[in-house]
């Protein structure tokens, strides 16, 4: 493959807000190739595998409980230097401190609720991505 991709999921909190056309354009807008994109349910076994890294994790029944809370938009995103492109675009994980400029920054806060919501999620390896990618885009 020549060159880089990553995996996007605009979260429910992005899609019940509205922020699916401002999300995407902003990843346009940096240059980036859209790949893939598609509107989609997530279920336990599909977060199980995303997120096998967090299943241990206090947090984690109430991640699943927050990406179960409504579709999710996923999409491939392609260019160079993308994974850490696009996880310059959505800032910091904790939106209160999110840089301003970033998504997370410009379009989350706090609402009081359990997990973090921070309407995105972008992969954070190249090898995260591949793996990612095989799990929301099983043809791709
Ligand atoms: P993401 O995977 O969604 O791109 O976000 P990230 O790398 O910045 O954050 P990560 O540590 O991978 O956590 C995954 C998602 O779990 C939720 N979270 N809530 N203490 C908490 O309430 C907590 N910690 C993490 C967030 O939605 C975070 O993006
Ligand atoms: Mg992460």
């Amino acid at each position: 493959m020549s060159t880089e991709r990553t995996l996007v999921l605009i979260k429910p909190d992005g899609v019940r807000r509205g922020l699916v056309g401002e999300v995407v354009r902003r990843v346009e807008a940096k240059g980036y190739t859209l790949a893939a994109l598609r509107l989609v349910r997530a279920t336990p076994d599909l977060l199980a595998a995303h997120y096998a890294e967090h299943t241990a994790k206090p947090f984690y029944p109430a991640l699943v409980g927050y990406m179960l809370s409504g579709p999710v938009v996923a999409l491939i995103a392609e260019g160079e230097r993308v994974v850490e492109g696009f996880r310059s675009l959505a800032g910091a994980t904790d939106p209160t401190t999110a840089a301003p400029g970033t998504i997370r920054g410009d379009l989350a806060r706090d609402w009081g609720s359990n997990p973090i919501q921070n309407i995105v999620h972008g992969s954070d390896s190249p090898a995260s991505a591949e793996r990612e990618i095989a799990i929301w885009f099983p043809e791709a």
